[in-house]
Formats: C-alpha cells, structure tokens, sequence
C-alpha cells in the first residue's frame, strides 16, 4: 500500500523496485474457477432504482446489464425533469423508517409511498446496508428538490449556466456526494500492477486517479461495511507492461490475472456476490480497458466501468459505465499548461497536428491536409512550432479519434481555451451525466468532415465568444490537481460514479 506524501511519482519509483521482485498474483492464488453464475444470477440481489439522472429524460435503463440504455444525444436537450421523478408525498425531514423498506420487487419502483410499514417493521433490526442504502434514498430526494429550492451557496463554486444539464441539480448531487459517499478500495495486490498505475503520458488519469482515491481521506473508508462502492485498483496499463507477453496478441495473462483477483475477493469478502459487482468499479484508459474488463462476465455486464475508450459500438453502456477523461500529462502536472489568449487574438480557424491513425483521421487528412489556410490540418508540425503555441493560436482545436475514440486533444483544448471540435463516432464524452456539450464543443459527424469549414463559419463571432467563455468555466472539472481539489477532475470522475451508484438499490439475499 501506498504511504506517505500525496505524490503521484513519488511511489512510482518505489513500485519500480518492487517491479523486480515482483511475485505475480496468479501464482499465490489459483484458479477457482466454479461458474455458478446461472444460479447467482437468479438470486437478483440489485433492485433497479429511479433513475437519478444530471442529463435530461434520456432513458437511463436498469443496470443490470441486460439492457443496453439507448443513449441518444439528441434526447439530452431538456432539463432534469422533477415532475417525471415523481418525489414522495412532501416530507422535510425524512424519517430514516419511512424510507426503508423491504426490498419487495416492485414492477413500478417509483411507487415508493406503498410500504408496508408494520409488518416491515417487525420484520427485521435494519442491517448496515439498509441504512447505506437509506442514505442514498435521501439524497435521491435531496437532488430531486433541488430545482425547487434556491442555489445553494458554495464558499468554492457555485455551478451555474448552460454548460450544465441542470445546475442545480447537479450541485446538490455533487454536495451529497461530498456529505456521503463512500468507496472502498480493496487491499489485496501488490505493486506494479495494482496500487499503482501512470501519472505521466497520455495514460496518466490511471495513475493518478488510484493514488488520489487511496491517499484520500475523505471518500476513501477502510470499512467496507460502510462503503457504498468498491474500487477494483489495478491499472491495465501496468498489466500490459507486466503482465502481458510483448507481441503474444494474447490476453489471456491480463484475464487471468484480473479474473483470480475478482475470486480472491469474491472468496475473502462478501460484497461482490451480494451485487454480482454492481457497486464495483474499475478503471482503464489503456485501448485494452474493455478487453480487460471481459475477463470475468459480472465485470463488464454489471460493474461500473470507468474507460477512457467509451465506444458504445464496444459495449460501453452509459447508463452504467463512466466516460474517463484522457490527459497527457508530459510532466505529470499541470503547471504552464493553462490559458490562452480571447478570441480576438487566435488568428487560426482551425487547427489539427497529428499521426494517421484510425479511419477517421485518414478521411480527416484526405480532406484538408495543406488544402486551406484556416484549417491547419498536418501531420507534422514543422520544426520549432510549438504545439501548444498552435493551439492558443486557434479558434477551433480539431479532436478526432484516432485507433481509439478518447483523444487527449479535448482537454489540450480546454487547457489552452480552445473550443474543441469533436469529430468521432460512439464516442461518449467525459462527464456528459452533467455538461451540455454543446454548449461549449462543436461536434462534427464523421460524414460532415468535408464540411468542416462551412460548420465552422457558420457559427456566429458572439456564439463563438460564448463558448470559448464556457470553456474557460468548465475548466476546473478537467484540472488534475495533487491532492486534488474541489470540483476537480478527480472529483468529476467520482461524480460520475456515484451518479451510477445512485441508480440502483443493492440488498443483501436471505
Ligand atoms: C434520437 O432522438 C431523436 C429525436 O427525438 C430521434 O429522431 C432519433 O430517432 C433518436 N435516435 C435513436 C437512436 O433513438
Ligand atoms: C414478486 O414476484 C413474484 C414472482 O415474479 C410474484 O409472484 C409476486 O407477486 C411479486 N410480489 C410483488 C410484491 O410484486
Ligand atoms: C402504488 O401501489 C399501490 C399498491 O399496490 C397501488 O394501490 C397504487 O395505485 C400505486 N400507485 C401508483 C401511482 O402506481
Ligand atoms: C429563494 O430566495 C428568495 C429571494 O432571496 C426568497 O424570497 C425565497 O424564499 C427563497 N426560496 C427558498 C425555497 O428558499
Ligand atoms: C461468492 O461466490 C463464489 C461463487 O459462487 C463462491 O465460490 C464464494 O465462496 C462466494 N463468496 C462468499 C464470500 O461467500
Ligand atoms: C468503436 O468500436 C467499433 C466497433 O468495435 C469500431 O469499429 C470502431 O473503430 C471503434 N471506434 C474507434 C474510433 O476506435
């Protein structure tokens, strides 16, 4: 375990002695591999919850993985709709008794007001869990009154304007979070490979979002009986760099590897059977994210994912899995990296400078490499042009995704107040629970590339200022900071989880 100062790279030079030493996992802890899970799964210890939902009516199915949400950008347009959640009869202070029920299987989950309070209440004493999951019910409330009220004051920021769904909404959900939220982090594994991961390069969010969660004393509980989620803390960058055989194209060491895990704590702690991983995370923003998360059905089927790759057409599922932003860190900070000239000073419309990687930088470059003056678009910069003296010398910053769908570029452009250009396909952006992308991005369908230039010019000077206003404002949610701060990256990310957390009901079987 991690000890000492909060610092990213301070313990990855102590995991790198430990590299060597390195006893792998797999070979402490054989496979047992019994699949019961046809059995387990009749058991449905996880209830579907009323949907908490930051983004709009889009339809947040259950997250029992069996339906994949139809998430559908254009449905994302209306506000957080109070009316459609449908708050139970007005109660101020809600009674801890009240809330709790028997967890009967309701076809219709929001009809809460129908509970049998007396024979529930000689029934059973209220378990640890019943009370956890109480708590999370009051906060549902709390975040369903939150349009009613007014805008709750914040000594840090207060989040307010289009860039969000529902302001409001949102901070009261982010306030809660802060009031309650839980995780636990498992303890099992050694460096490299777990308890560690990259601050540095474009994979550094791994790193630095498993340090910031285990040196945070805030979020993080050393009871799991009280935790509301449980992190899963190995890095699949790390498990490509020891794990994997270089050039094998054979996964199956890093399955092997994240499926003994998974029996090692489904054996040692009783958590993960009881929600079949519903209140389990991982994270990954290593291209093999989703292939790794395949080595045990539960993991991607019920667990929250939290992936840089967030390709729906790879069975990202946003309902339940989390869109991880992708930082290139060059020097494992922030620092220099932030603000940018106004509008009036970037004299460039347009600007891309990247390898040819992916379909859709081919059909990119095919179009508009050397063709335009106000759209740069190259491959090579030329020596001494500073890329991120191009990218504060610009209107527009182009992202497309390159072998993957994340591309580092967004948050260069959000650094150096560029309005990103999203041109990609199933790709669901960071934080999309919460921000209104359209807001301060333009998105560019793959098909529309050649008309990229026309898209541009026609958004007006004052929309184009606005937006480049709201990028500098939603900033702060892409900011890595150590020890993180609020509203930060970190916290967004956390945000996020909890949101998904907050969409179903866990229970113990008896
Ligand atoms: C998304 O919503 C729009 C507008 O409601 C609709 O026309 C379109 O068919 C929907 N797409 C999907 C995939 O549901
Ligand atoms: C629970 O489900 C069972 C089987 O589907 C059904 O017979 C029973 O009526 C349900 N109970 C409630 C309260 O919905
Ligand atoms: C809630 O459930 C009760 C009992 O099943 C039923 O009588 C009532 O009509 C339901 N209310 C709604 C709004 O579905
Ligand atoms: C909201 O603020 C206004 C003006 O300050 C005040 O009159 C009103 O009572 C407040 N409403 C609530 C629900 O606090
Ligand atoms: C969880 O389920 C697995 C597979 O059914 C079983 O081997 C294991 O003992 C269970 N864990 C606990 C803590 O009961
Ligand atoms: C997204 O996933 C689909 C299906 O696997 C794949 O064809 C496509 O190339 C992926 N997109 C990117 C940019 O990797």
């Amino acid at each position: 375990m991690v000890n000492g100062k909060w610092n990213c790279c301070t313990s990855l030079r102590r995991d790198s002695i430990a590299s060597s030493s390195m006893k792998p996992f797999l070979v402490i802890f054989p496979l047992i591999l019994v699949v019961v899970f046809g059995i387990v799964s009749m058991m449905n210890p996880k209830e579907r919850e009323e949907i908490i939902d930051l983004r709009s009516e889009a339809v947040l199915e259950d997250v029992n993985g069996i339906h994949n949400a139809n998430f559908n950008h254009s449905l994302a347009s209306t506000p957080f709709p109070v009316q459609l959640m449908q708050t139970p009869p007005q109660q101020s202070v809600i009674n801890e008794k009240e809330v709790l029920k028997p967890w009967i299987n309701s076809t219709d989950p929001l009809n809460e007001t129908y509970v049998p309070h007396t024979r529930m209440k000689q029934q059973k004493k209220f378990s640890i869990l019943d009370r956890t999951e109480a708590g999370l019910s009051q906060a549902r409330a709390a975040i369903r009154e939150a349009n009613n009220m007014n805008q709750t004051q914040d000594p840090d920021y207060v989040p307010i304007g289009p860039m969000y769904w529902n302001a409001k909404a949102f901070h009261r959900s982010y306030l809660q979070m802060e009031k309650l939220f839980k995780v636990f982090v498992y303890e099992e594994g050694e460096p490299p490979v777990f308890h560690n991961g990259p601050c540095k390069s474009i994979y550094s969010m791994e790193g630095n979002f498993i340090h910031a969660i285990e040196m945070n004393d805030k979020f993080r509980t050393k009871d799991p009986q009280k935790a509301h989620v449980f992190f899963l803390p190995f890095s699949v960058v790390m498990l490509v760099r020891f794990v994997y055989l270089r050039e094998s194209r054979d996964f199956g060491p890093i399955r092997k590897t994240v499926a003994d895990y998974i029996n090692v704590i489904s054996e040692k702690y009783p958590y993960w059977n009881r929600s079949l991983g519903a209140d389990h995370f991982m994270l990954a923003c290593h291209d093999w994210g989703p292939e790794t998360s395949f080595s045990v059905p539960y993991l991607h089927k019920n667990s929250i994912r939290v992936l840089c790759n967030a390709n729906t057409s790879e069975r990202f599922n946003p309902a339940k899995d989390v869109s991880f932003p992708e930082i290139n860190l060059q020097t494992g900070s922030i620092n220099g990296f932030l603000g940018g000239p106004s509008a009036s000073q970037r004299p460039i419309l347009a600007f891309f400078a990247g390898g040819l990687h992916g379909y859709i930088r081919s059909i990119l470059l095919d179009h508009w490499e050397n063709k335009d003056q106000d759209i740069m678009v190259q491959q090579y910069l030329p020596k001494g042009v500073s890329y991120y003296e191009m990218l504060r010398k610009s209107k527009y910053c182009l992202c497309p995704s390159g072998y993957e769908v994340a591309s580092p570029r967004v948050v260069e452009a959000i650094y150096t107040g560029c309005v990103p250009v999203l041109i990609s396909d199933h790709y669901v952006p960071p934080f999309s629970d919460v921000l209104n992308w359209k807001a301060f991005s333009v998105e560019v369908s793959v098909e529309d590339i050649p008309k990229l230039k026309d898209i541009l010019m026609r958004i007006s000077p004052t929309q184009y200022i606005r937006m480049q206003r709201r990028v500098g404002q939603i900033r702060r949610h892409f900011e890595v900071h150590s020890p993180p701060k609020r509203y930060d990256v970190f916290h967004m990310i956390l945000h996020s989880v909890w949101l998904r957390r907050l969409n179903f009901r866990v229970h113990d079987d008896e």
